[in-house]
């Protein structure tokens, strides 16, 4: 286990002194496009500049690069992004200097002494130069990578998700490259994996770590970071779902010493309620034999209980698999995702179902045609946050 989690830390280690090659490279390449655009402009015979006093522009270029470096983030993800976000990026970073350089220098009397084609000639070397570089850096990563022969997987999930998460990794070719806990406790027994409930240490692992997978397990899409989402688009990482469509939970339960004092149940969010908390409702007052429901939820999560009574949840996932549950007392609870017909029937009289939600109530997020429902099953779906969700279960799944 120290071994595996030592060549893990190597390898984040590695991965980061690659980040500041990368870094030291691109200065390099701003001192060559300084030293040729400075020959090439004194050769040509209009310069007559002092080499003495353009070394103190390098020296402001330098800095200035260091500074708009770290202050854009021109760098993120530099060893797997694509050509596009490179040229938007360098871009931005050359625009930004040459603006806070223009500003240094020319609005200052000293610029005068300096001469303003070698700093623009220096600019567009250096935009080139930078582009190339990054370029040449991504293949020759990609190629000593070797990163299509497994899939290296970044898991996205919970405390009570997390051992049977890990499961996944019993599968061969898949290595998991690191964990990303919506909130971490010590209790994890993984000591060899990387474990993180920080968005920048998981971006690190997606990048560094030549992750190709975005996993996420018994979490709601809602949850992933937006910051996750872009930079997983940006190094083109796909995001897979395991979408086991509903989960009975034991839900805790306290006995008082004095019997007659009841029981307490809870449930946390984060560590019980794999999705954000937006509502929270409760049907009473029922009769035996009601029938309520008949429809679907296009993105609600929701985690279903019964702390007195009976209620039975009939369930249909619209490709064929139909399930009853039962619901029957406080420490039993139903997560379902969404997607999912669902009909509810109340077995005795005065029965309370609570539910807990992950959206806010919308009418328009609601399936309650079974037909349309059967349809809605039909076609591929695309969540609001404006990437696909691949669903891709890669675990033996519990299905309906
Ligand atoms: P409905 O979803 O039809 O209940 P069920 O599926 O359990 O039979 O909801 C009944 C009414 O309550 C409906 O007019 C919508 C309204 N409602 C809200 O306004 N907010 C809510 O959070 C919920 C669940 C329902």
């Amino acid at each position: 286990m120290r071994k595996r989690l030592a060549i893990f830390n190597s390898q984040l280690k590695y991965g980061k002194l690659l980040f500041l090659s990368i870094f030291v490279l691109d200065l390099c390449c701003l001192i060559i496009s300084n030293v040729v655009a400075f020959t090439t402009y004194q050769n040509s015979n209009k310069g007559n500049y002092s080499l003495g006093d353009y070394w103190s522009v390098v020296v402001f270029m330098i800095a200035i690069d260091v500074i708009v470096t770290v202050a854009l983030g021109s760098l993120n993800e530099v060893a797997r992004r694509s050509y596009r976000t490179e040229v938007i990026l360098s871009t931005k970073h050359i625009g930004n200097s040459v603006t806070l350089l223009s500003v240094i220098l020319f609005l200052t009397k000293s610029g005068s002494r300096y001469s303003r084609v070698i700093v623009l000639l220096t600019y567009m070397l250096y935009y080139v130069l930078l582009i190339g570089a990054h370029t040449i850096c991504r293949w020759l990563l990609e190629r000593t990578k070797e990163t299509k022969q497994c899939r290296r997987v970044l898991l996205m999930t919970t405390d009570g998700f997390l051992d049977e998460a890990m499961g996944i990794a019993e599968n061969k070719s898949i290595e998991i490259t690191g964990v990303f806990l919506l909130k971490s406790n010590d209790k994890y027994n993984y000591s060899d994996i990387h474990v993180v409930d920080d968005v920048d240490e998981a971006k690190t692992i997606l990048c560094w770590l030549w992750t190709n997978e975005f996993v996420l397990y018994g979490v709601d899409t809602q949850m992933i970071p937006m910051k996750l989402i872009s930079a997983c688009n940006e190094m083109s990482i796909k995001i897979s779902v395991v979408d086991f469509e509903y989960r009975v939970l034991n839900l805790k339960r306290i006995t008082a010493p004095d019997s007659k004092a009841g029981t307490l149940s809870f449930l946390e969010g984060k560590h019980d309620v794999p999705f954000p908390i937006r509502r929270v409702y409760w049907i009473t007052e029922t009769e035996a034999g009601i029938h309520r429901g008949f429809h679907a939820h296009k993105l609600n999560c929701q985690l279903l209980y019964c702390p007195y009574g009976k209620i039975d949840i009939k369930l249909d996932n619209g490709l064929g698999k139909k399930d009853v549950i039962r619901l029957e007392g406080p420490d039993k609870g139903l997560l379902l995702m969404p997607g999912l017909w669902r009909e509810m029937i109340w077995l005795e009289t005065g029965s309370v179902l609570c539910v807990i939600a992950s959206e806010y109530y919308d009418a328009d997020e609601y399936i309650r045609d079974y037909d349309k429902f059967l349809e809605y099953k039909k076609t591929p779906q695309l969540s609001d946050a404006g990437y696909e969700i691949l669903s891709a279960p890669i675990a033996a799944s519990k299905q309906l």
